[in-house]
């Protein structure tokens, strides 16, 4: 069996998922997350339970901010050769709010982790998550990584292109095979409560009035959960060769979907009518994402399958099931 994978953040809703694939794959899996009361501690837990009967899989409550206890972590658990850095401060809106948690948590956790694997003999790759956020007040679309992205529009994205930057760092100076991944609004089973297809899907299930921000008229391009995974582990098979070994990467559906298109099928699936409230746009979030992924299909055959139309139906059924609504 090979070494185990490093995942941070593997509680969370994108880090439960590539434990439990890695796991079906046969690989050996040490997942670590501070639990954070962001969001309903319950469902971290309900996602560990589902990895913990894996043989493979083990799991440590730390902060990955901590340097001191994420070096004795190292010290007594790995060395990690390869890591899947995906524990981070997530959501816009919060960061109006909270900024300091995230330039804990991503900027400071970012470097701990990378720091650790620089100073391992014979690293590998480190995967880490970043957001198509960073795009900020970008207008050309598609969004491409050739473009400049010197405009976050909320302190979440500036921090998740300053990890870039840091991650552009150590490659240049140690040679350090590093992968940034733009993920773009991830959906499906197991999903974050603080999105908007989970906060929809409630209010649609409850009868209770659904705020719809930016006047209806944002548009996404939604990723399903699987596709996401899919990308991310074939990321951490194609370890970057060049010079300044750091890629990064769109993973998108590339399809930039209305929002209202994505509430009906929220209907549809719920067989419910929703009672929308519509409201101004909120600060920090954009008005459209929409994903260039030429890169992502050449150098990783990422090639994304799931329709909205598939995917939301998928994500009302878990929902349902879960919470015995
Ligand atoms: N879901 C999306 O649409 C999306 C889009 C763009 C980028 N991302 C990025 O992908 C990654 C995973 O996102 P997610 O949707 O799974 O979010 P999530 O909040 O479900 O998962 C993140 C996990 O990290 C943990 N965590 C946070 N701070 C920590 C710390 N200091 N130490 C240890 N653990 C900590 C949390 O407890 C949580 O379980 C994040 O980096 C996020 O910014 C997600």
């Amino acid at each position: 069996m090979s070494d185990p994978i490093l995942v941070t953040g593997a509680a969370g809703f994108i880090g439960y998922s590539v434990s439990k694939k890695l796991l079906e794959q046969g690989e050996r899996v040490f997942g670590i997350d501070n639990l954070n009361d962001y969001y309903e501690v319950s469902l971290k837990e309900a996602r560990l339970e589902n990895l913990r009967p894996h043989n493979a899989f083990e799991f440590m409550k730390i902060d990955i901010s901590d340097k001191d206890a994420m070096e004795k972590m190292w010290a007594e658990k790995g060395p990690f050769k390869r890591v899947i850095h995906l524990a981070a401060q997530a959501g816009v809106r919060y960061s109006l709010t909270n900024p300091h948690a995230y330039t804990a948590s991503n900027t400071t956790g970012h470097l701990v982790v990378m720091d650790l694997c620089r100073h391992t003999e014979g690293f590998e790759h480190f995967v880490y998550a970043s957001s198509s956020s960073v795009y900020g007040a970008n207008t050309k679309l598609p969004f491409s990584v050739k473009d400049p992205v010197t405009q976050p529009i909320s302190l979440y994205a500036a921090t998740k292109r300053s990890v870039e930057l840091l991650s552009e760092s150590y490659s240049r100076l140690y040679r350090m095979p590093q992968t940034g991944l733009r993920f773009f609004t991830v959906y499906g089973p197991w999903g974050r409560p603080d999105m908007a297809l989970f906060i929809f899907t409630k209010a649609i299930l409850e009868g209770t009035p659904l705020p719809v921000f930016g006047g209806g008229e944002m548009k996404r391009d939604f990723t399903f959960i699987d596709d996401i995974v899919s990308g991310v582990i074939a990321s951490l098979h194609a370890v970057p060769d060049e010079e300044v070994p750091h890629r990064i990467f769109n993973l998108g559906n590339t399809r930039s979907e209305e929002l209202m298109d994505f509430i009906r099928l929220i209907e549809d699936a719920t067989g419910k009518k929703a009672e929308i409230e519509f409201q101004g746009m909120q600060k920090g979030d954009v008005q459209q994402t929409y994903a260039d992924i030429t890169e992502s299909r050449e150098l990783l055959g990422y090639n994304p399958q799931t329709t909205i139309e598939e995917g939301v139906p998928k994500f009302v059924e878990w929902y349902r099931n879960y919470y015995g609504i």
